[in-house]
């Protein structure tokens, strides 16, 4: 599989085998999905949810289990990847909508809940900040963004060991290499993660002031935000 010319066609063809890919090489994978529902407030009780970049829907259903009765919408550039989700989710509330990040129009007060899994990363900093200010102003007071991610920023010295243990883990689901040297194709070309410390600065920047980290090994992390 070769790298496309956008996050949207990349993705398209990533579908195809989507879920056991990312098991096998993304370290954590199932953790940083379960975290969207770990140790939510007993009160809360989401009516409208939001997922950005909803891939083939992984979060979406974690969160789905967790409250059935909720008004979903699923956001992503990839129309294979809603494609998967509309099969997926026949019989639940879901809005599907086509679109980047940068280009949707958030409702103010709006969402009880928005979640990203895995998502952001394809955004470079400057998107991020600007991100997570619309995802504040967009929630409900009390309202909860969660984020599952690779955090960490591609030119602290740690990173060159973070590749190392990433390869290893790569290696032993696939060993012949060839996944590893796609994976990191796609990596140089879409890949903008930045640190957990940075990323959390940018959040209480745009106005949160409770974050919890719900999940972290390493630079695997679940990032919870409260309004
Ligand atoms: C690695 S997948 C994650 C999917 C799913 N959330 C999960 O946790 O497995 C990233 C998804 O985000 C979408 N995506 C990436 N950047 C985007 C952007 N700027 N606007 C909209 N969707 C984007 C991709 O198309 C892809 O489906």
């Amino acid at each position: 599989m070769r790298i496309k010319e956008n996050i949207a066609s990349e993705f398209n063809e990533f579908s195809a085998n989507y879920t056991n890919d990312m098991i096998a090489c993304v370290p954590h994978y199932l953790d940083l999905i379960s975290s969207f529902t770990k140790d939510l407030p007993h009160q809360f009780d989401p009516k409208r949810i939001l997922d950005l970049g909803c891939g083939n829907g992984n979060a979406t259903a974690e969160v789905l289990q967790k409250y059935p009765e909720a008004q979903y919408y699923l956001l992503d550039a990839s129309e294979k990847m809603l494609e998967l989700c509309q099969h997926r989710f026949i019989g639940s509330d879901m809005s599907y909508l086509t679109s980047y990040f940068q280009d949707y129009e958030f409702e103010s007060d709006f969402f009880d809940m928005i979640i990203a899994g895995f998502s952001l990363h394809h955004c470079d900093s400057e998107e991020k900040k600007s991100l997570f200010k619309k995802i504040y102003k967009a929630l409900k007071s009390g309202g909860i963004f969660g984020m599952s991610d690779l955090m960490i920023d591609k030119n602290e010295p740690e990173h060159r060991q973070l590749l190392q243990d990433w390869k290893q883990f790569v290696l032993k689901n696939f060993p012949d290499e060839d996944k590893w040297e796609w994976l990191m194709e796609h990596y140089d070309e879409f890949d903008k993660p930045d640190h957990y410390s940075s990323q959390i600065q940018w959040l209480k920047e745009a106005g949160f002031s409770t974050i919890h980290t719900v999940f972290q090994n390493d630079y695997w992390v679940h990032l919870r935000a409260i309004k």
